[in-house]
């Protein structure tokens, strides 16, 4: 469709959605709609729940967040439930400040952003649609007019409870323009928005000296002093603060703890008792989410400081540390390559994998158990099996250290080195090498890193590379064979019909001939030995197999390829070995002959139909694949 098009439908859209009466009319609405008079928490937190929550393993999975944040499901539902919900059921924490706690780059401002995009599209929603008194510069709640002495009348006729107090301005204005009378008082839909400074605000601190609280609370308009004749006359006074603009939705606040004490200050009140002092004025009442972020460090050197103990108690702190799941991380370098100008350049298979698994490992701390190693709680960590353990070892891992995800390598470091690969190579086309290369480069150049660390961090990239080796051969080798899922399941069906005849003492038949023979003693031993399977073990092995079928079948499921880890490794080493000599030869050979060079197009062909390589990269594949062979 044309953007023009778009524009139109999209104005009209809006021309739709607009209301406005009075007072008396918005309480005819309320009695169908009581939810539009729910407090900005309790939007926010219904906005999160209206977009679906899914549960996976125990873990709550918010769809609002999850398609630009990844990984982080424990700390989103911490979040969620430990500040969003409690604050919509008006529980003390909605009074505080939210301080979001993590490392750099680590998704903060990406999960701040997503709240106010969210916010903004909510209030379009009918469930999140949201009025405000007409014309106030703080879209103040209208059911701030219904005075004290009633409002616990109001609340038995409509199940809703009113907090607040009728700003100045608006006091003012009713005697004014209304003549007291509360409910011709206009009232109008309102549409969050940052750009028109709707309901959204944004603080971020400047030079202290230079910067004035007015940033964060309006100021007295001098222009019309004169007019008003007093500095206390609400319409001399510019409600224009980033509190005032973010009033009934939320506001960031930056760099919060970097900020001069007397702005902090000014949020005690805010966060105890919900309202905020500006000008010569009452409090005003303020229904808003505060929310900030700050790193480790910062947040220890705050908290360290006796003066700002009164705001200790007015802060909570919720941890965003950095994703452990390699592939989640590979979907975050994947999401910030596309909003990247490098999007079209070609990244073979497993690079952002490979490049994953070093982050990972940064951020990881070392197990405490004496049994596994850190490749190992790498893997576990992302769902994978791995033998011998299971989920309950995992989550003892994660119970040796809560605060892991604090430090290590940023997403950001990493896509810098990619795009500076990517700068660097010649043709438009990276692999996982070109990369671990560069992030190795790279940890000369980084600043913050000591010795040890670099030490430590070096160490990684080789066991990322040691990784990466045992896929791109696997890889290439798999590309050797013709449809190798096929040969791999003929091949185990072949060696299961001789497990069964020789567990069963019978006897096989020759699909040919249609003779009676004897189970293939050569061909079970010869995959068995790929997994070390000694002559006294084979027995207790194949009888292992033979009840895990009949275990399977009972419960109506095949039994395939994918059933049994180490039959599966079995035998694709065997295919392997079967192929070792003609894959290394073909591979490493200078000078091809007719036959290998036939053999090498039909292999390169089938990376680039079947795995996702170009041409230079398959090449590179196989280059490298023949060198490590012939180590
Ligand atoms: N878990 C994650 N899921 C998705 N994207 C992420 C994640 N962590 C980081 N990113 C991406 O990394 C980049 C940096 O994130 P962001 O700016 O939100 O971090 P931050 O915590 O605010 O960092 P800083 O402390 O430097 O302000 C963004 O492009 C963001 O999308
Ligand atoms: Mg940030």
């Amino acid at each position: 469709m044309d953007i023009l098009k778009k524009i139109e439908m999209y104005r009209e859209e809006e021309e739709k959605l607009r209301w406005e009466g009075s007072f008396a009319d918005y309480l005819q609405l309320l009695k169908e709609k009581p939810w539009v008079a729910q407090s900005a928490h309790s939007r926010v937190y219904n906005m999160i729940k209206d977009a679906g929550i899914e549960e996976e393993n125990g873990t709550k999975r918010y769809k609002f967040f999850c398609n630009q944040l990844f990984g982080l499901e424990e700390a989103l539902e911490r979040l969620v439930e430990e500040y969003f919900h409690p604050a919509a059921k008006r529980l003390d924490v909605r009074k505080r400040i939210l301080l979001l706690m993590g490392p750099v780059s680590g998704g903060k401002s990406t999960l701040v952003t997503m709240l106010k995009r969210g916010l903004e599209s909510y209030s379009h929603s009918d469930r999140g649609s949201i009025f405000a008194i007409k014309g106030c510069p703080m879209h103040e709640d209208p059911l701030h007019l219904i005075p004290h002495h009633l409002r616990t009348d109001f609340q038995e006729d409509y199940g809703i409870r009113i907090e607040g107090n009728l700003s100045p301005l608006n006091m003012m204005r009713l005697e004014q323009e209304y003549a007291g009378r509360i409910e011709d008082v206009l009232v109008e839909r309102i549409f969050f928005s940052e750009d028109k400074r709707t309901g959204i605000g944004t603080f971020s601190p400047s030079d202290p000296k230079s910067q004035d609280i007015a940033d964060l609370t309006g100021s007295i308009d001098f222009s019309t002093i004169a007019e008003f004749g007093s500095e206390s006359d609400p319409r001399a006074y510019r409600f224009d603060g980033e509190l005032n603009k973010a009033n009934r939705g939320m506001m960031e606040f930056q760099e919060m703890l970097k900020c001069d004490e007397k702005f902090l200050w000014h949020l005690l009140s805010l966060t105890q008792e919900g309202n905020f002092k500006a000008g010569r004025f009452a409090l005003i009442s303020a229904d808003e989410l505060i929310v900030a972020h700050t790193n480790e460090t910062e947040y220890r050197s705050f908290i360290s400081n006796k003066k700002n103990e009164a705001l200790h108690s007015r802060i909570i702190v919720m941890p965003i540390p950095y994703n452990l799941k390699v592939s989640q991380e590979e979907r975050i370098y994947e999401k910030m390559i596309n909003e990247s100008d490098v999007s079209d350049v070609h990244i073979a298979p497993h690079t952002l994998r490979v490049a994953a698994m070093f982050t990972i490992l940064t951020r990881l701390k070392e197990p405490k158990k004496g049994d596994i190693d850190l490749v190992k709680k790498m893997r576990l960590y992302d769902g994978e099996n791995v033998e011998g353990f299971n989920s309950a070892d995992v989550d003892e891992l994660k119970k040796e250290y809560p605060d892991e995800g604090m430090s290590g390598i940023d997403p950001r470091y990493v896509i810098n080195r990619i795009s500076s690969t990517i700068i660097r190579k010649e043709v438009p086309s990276i692999n996982a090498l070109d990369v671990l290369r560069s992030l190795k480069d790279g940890l000369d150049q980084h600043p913050s890193i000591t010795n040890d660390l670099r030490e430590r961090y070096m160490n990684y990239i080789s066991s990322a590379r040691k990784e990466y080796d045992n896929i791109a051969k696997n890889e290439v080798q798999k590309a050797f064979v013709y449809s190798y899922e096929e040969s791999a399941k003929t091949l185990m069906n072949n060696y299961l019909d001789n497990v069964e005849a020789y567990c069963n003492k019978s006897k096989l038949r020759d699909p040919l001939t249609g003779e009676e023979i004897n189970p293939d003693e050569k061909l079970m031993r010869s995959i068995e030995e790929q997994i070390g399977i000694s002559e006294n073990a084979k027995k207790a092995f194949r009888e292992e197999i033979l009840i895990r079928i009949s275990a399977f079948a009972r419960k109506g499921k095949r039994f395939d390829y994918n059933s049994h880890d180490r039959l599966r490794e079995a035998i694709q080493k065997k295919l392997f070995a079967d192929l070792k000599d003609v894959v290394k030869i073909t591979t490493s050979s200078k000078t091809p002959d007719e036959q290998q060079l036939k053999k090498i197009n039909e292999v390169v062909a089938r990376l680039i139909d079947e795995h996702g390589y170009n041409s230079t990269s398959a090449n590179e594949l196989l280059r490298y694949v023949g060198s490590l062979l012939n180590r």
